[in-house]
């Protein structure tokens, strides 16, 4: 949600930061921007558009310092004079977050002055412009105290060597080099530049120049900040010969599940004290975290008969939740630093649950504030579209359920051991492209499933929707005709999920009656009597037979390329959907 970079030492900034920019482009990619200190002076570039806009402006931004921007906007529409860096002054500011009082600020400080924006981040520049009297440190722990939001804000100073950077809620790394230092939004920006790197705190301010990192409080008291090997690699952004980061991390599924099983056994003390005399469990997230937590609520129900509730964590964060000492509460999210996901699980712990976070990132805000960690060992996930990380999280929930229920790792970790080959065969063998084409051509696509296979289905049509914009909802089968049959007609499609053979009747009964409304239907099963029944009649794919419980690893994986062939049909950028981006770090 907006990706900001910062680079200060003997490189040339402008392609550095751009670089860097390039690589972060996954947290927003309406318009960039990017200022370098060019001897005393601050030279600025910005444009709508990608990053790749400001590739031919950089010829003349020759300096050692510079910092950049790539956005997803808030506050103002996607332009080049709300584009960032915003200048002021001596200053050049970029800014991810929010500042929720920033009209306040303007009313106060500025009501003669224009502004040449319709952000909210402008005001930070006008601020530090307003209070600077010779120390850019101190002008700008001023300038945050009267901050109110989120921010990870970059400031450069044509009166000041290096950079400076301030953060509370949105994520600030500094990565160290030799004679140089970095700061980016987040670790891939910084695979390959740095071998060590350091989290900021929440109210944190630090001076990055090519000759170190001095890092200070609120109350501008040094401190120190744990400095830990870089984990981000070069490898990491490959393609590895994929035409898409999507696809690429479609068939890491396997491996993420594979690492996931394997790490969950260095954690499982840890669940299981944490759970001790738990009556009831809570799974938070969004988006398709949230969907994982659907699984897990039936997981942790049936296993260990524990009441469960999946909620998304954007409600839960409002609705004064009942929590008692005995309440565990799972935090899921790919990127830990979702914000509605990270203060719910905050709330949760300040009403006295224990919570325990489900993340891909080890470094994350989430990380920080849980009580355990279970690691989701997908690795880097580029595609704004979550897929391997879904995989990771339900192989890390399945195995928390099966703890509270008392079974071992060892068994957990064993029923799992299959998976990853099953979805390998998906991934290079099924042949999805005739479904694909009819999403692409239909005026609505309904997912559809009962029990675990309705978790699955709301997945997939998350998917389908947000890469390839084709209107889409995820409904439990047994309800179609209790309102979502009306919708059915030739123009759409309805895809059912039918992997429990319990259920398997019931569910046939819902293909039969959008077949009867003249409805297109799919049929995603490993029943061999229901692909039997509607071959001929639906379009079916078939899919091995597993596990009941563990079925939504396989048939998330088909649900995935579905979505991915349908954007391609249309013409979509898988990768980089419209009005999306990763880690939503705002509200
Ligand atoms: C969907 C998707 C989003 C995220 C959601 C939560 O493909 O990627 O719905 O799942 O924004 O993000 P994390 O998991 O980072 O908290």
């Amino acid at each position: 949600m907006c990706g900001i970079m910062g680079y200060t030492g003997g490189g040339a900034a402008a392609k550095i930061v751009y670089d860097g920019l390039k690589r972060l482009e996954y947290r927003g990619y309406d318009s960039a921007g990017i200022s370098v200190l060019c001897g005393n002076e601050i030279k600025t570039v910005k444009r709508l558009g990608r990053v790749s806009a400001l590739g031919g402006l950089l010829g003349k931004m020759h300096g050692g310092t510079g910092i950049g921007h790539t956005r997803w906007a808030t506050h103002g529409k996607p332009s080049d004079e709300n584009a960032h860096p915003h200048n002021a002054g001596v200053f050049s500011i970029v800014h991810n977050g929010i500042i929720e009082n920033y009209s306040q600020l303007k009313a106060e400080y500025f009501s003669d002055e224009n502004f040449l924006s319709d952000t909210d981040s402008e005001v930070i520049a006008k601020l530090l412009d307003k209070f600077y009297d010779g120390d850019l440190t101190s002008a700008l722990a001023r300038v945050c105290g009267l901050l109110r939001g989120s921010y990870a804000i970059a400031v450069m100073c044509a009166k000041s060597d290096g950079f400076a950077v301030a953060k509370r809620g949105s994520s600030v790394v500094i990565g160290y080099g030799e004679n140089e230092n970095f700061a980016a939004s987040d670790l891939p920006a910084l695979a390959g530049l740095c071998k060590n790197v350091a989290v900021l705190n929440d109210g944190d301010i630090a001076l990055l120049t090519a000759n170190g990192v001095a890092i200070f409080d609120e109350n501008l008291q040094g401190v120190i900040r744990e400095i830990v090997p870089n984990p981000a690699t070069p490898a990491d952004l490959e393609l590895n010969g994929n035409p898409h980061y999507m696809l690429k991390e479609i068939r890491e599924v396997p491996a993420a599940i594979e690492r996931t099983r394997l790490s969950y056994a260095y954690v499982e003390s840890s669940v299981k004290k944490a759970m001790e005399g738990v009556d009831r469990v809570i799974i938070t997230g969004c988006g398709t975290a949230y969907n994982s937590g659907l699984a897990a609520k039936r997981y942790i129900e049936s296993f260990a008969r524990i009441p469960a509730e999946a909620e998304i964590a954007g409600e839960f964060r409002y609705k004064n939740p009942v929590i008692t000492p005995n309440t565990a509460v799972i935090a899921v999210s790919q990127s830990g630093e979702t914000a509605d996901t990270v203060e719910a699980a905050e709330l949760a712990l300040s009403l006295g649950a224990k919570v325990i976070a489900v993340t891909n990132s080890p470094y994350s805000r989430l990380t920080r504030c849980a009580d355990v960690v279970v690691p989701v060992e997908a690795g880097c996930e580029i595609c704004v579209a979550a897929t391997k990380s879904y995989s990771g999280q339900v192989t890390a929930l399945y195995m928390i359920a099966r703890t509270l229920a008392g079974s071992s790792v060892q068994s957990s970790a064993e029923i799992i051991a299959p998976f990853p080959a099953l979805c390998a065969q998906i991934t290079e063998s099924e042949d999805i492209d005739g479904l694909a084409d009819m999403c692409a051509r239909s005026y609505g696509t309904y997912f559809l499933g009962r029990d675990i296979d309705y978790a699955v289905a709301q997945e997939g049509s998350l998917k389908l929707k947000e890469i390839s914009y084709v209107p889409s909802e995820g409904y439990p089968a047994g309800e179609l005709k209790h309102g979502t049959l009306a919708l059915i007609d030739i123009r759409t499609v309805s895809v059912f999920i039918i992997t429990g053979k319990s259920l398997a009747g019931k569910c046939a009964n819902a293909v039969e009656q959008v077949l009867s409304r003249k409805g297109k239907a799919a049929v995603i099963t490993n029943v061999a009597e229901v692909a039997e029944r509607f071959k001929g009649r639906a379009y079916v794919v078939e899919i091995p037979s597993c596990d009941e419980w563990l079925s939504p690893l396989v048939s998330s994986v088909v649900l995935q390329l579905l979505a991915y062939k349908t954007a391609l049909l249309l013409d979509r950028d898988p990768d980089k959907p419209r009005n999306l981006a990763k880690s939503v770090t705002v509200e």
